[in-house]
């Protein structure tokens, strides 16, 4: 458990960067899955802080092999749009460390048919033979991605209409406020994250304490699209002190 925010990103990144290194035997890692979102800006900063303290050469090998999937995007908002999960991603990882659009992936929120996208990244995803580490945020509804509540275990990447919760939660991203927050999205769904070989759920903050309580001590439900990780025969819950305070494990 990490004492801040800060602390967290900086291990969650080391994390991350461990896995950028090649396999002795040279086979290609998965696809990394990211998320976006402010438990994630300390992540990615760190990340950034990380990979440029390795060696030149070090740092070359691991960024040339870098290939990712991000979780989710608004329908209608695209890269050029600075509110877009694209752009925020550009700033974060994409310009600092200079990946090409190829190597760190998004839904096309532009898209004309947001529906056919959502099954073009699904196999896209399927095609790269699956997630490798996942790293995911918690929603203030127990939402992972965009799978919004009710959400079971079998839901595919898919377009879907947002919680009111949900564009409450990031409503503070969007200039306009609550009326900026696009109503749909497309995800990346359970059945992908379910299938990655790693999840790691990224969580921070006093405001998350319950629904994380909540996602990992109440029976798997549809209400808590969270709650099915607990199923997920590798998860690592990676949080703060605040966030962890709650947590009926480590009550004394
Ligand atoms: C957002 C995103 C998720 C994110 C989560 C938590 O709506 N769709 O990918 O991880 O909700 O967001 P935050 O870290 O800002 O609390």
């Amino acid at each position: 458990m990490a004492a801040s925010a800060e602390a967290l990103g900086q291990r969650v990144a080391a994390l991350v960067l461990a896995g950028l290194r090649p396999s002795p035997a040279g086979a290609p890692a998965k696809p990394l899955g990211l998320a976006t979102g402010r438990t994630m800006e300390p992540v990615y900063a760190a990340l950034v802080e990380q990979l440029s303290g390795l060696a030149s050469q070090d740092r070359q090998q691991r960024l040339a092999g870098w290939s990712s999937f991000n979780l989710d995007e608004y329908v209608g908002l695209g890269p050029d749009d600075p509110e877009s999960f694209a752009a925020s991603m550009a700033r974060s990882l994409g310009g600092p460390l200079a990946l090409e659009p190829e190597q760190l992936r998004l839904p096309d929120g532009l898209a004309r048919h947001p529906e056919q996208e959502a099954r073009r990244y699904g196999q896209a995803i399927a095609a790269a033979g699956g997630l490798g580490l996942q790293l995911l945020g918690l929603g203030d509804n127990g939402h992972v991605g965009f799978n919004e509540p009710p959400c079971g275990p079998g839901a595919p990447t898919r377009c879907l209409g947002l919680d009111p919760a949900t564009r409450l939660q990031n409503a503070g991203f969007f200039a306009a406020g609550l009326a900026g927050v696009p109503q749909r999205a497309i995800t990346v769904g359970l059945v992908e994250i379910l299938a990655a070989e790693t999840v790691v759920l990224v969580v921070s903050g006093e405001a998350k304490a319950e629904i994380l309580r909540r996602s990992l001590e109440e029976p798997p439900q549809p209400q808590l699209p969270a709650s099915w990780l607990q199923g997920h025969p590798r998860l690592r819950v990676m949080v703060d002190e605040a966030a962890a305070s709650r947590l009926g494990c480590l009550r004394v």
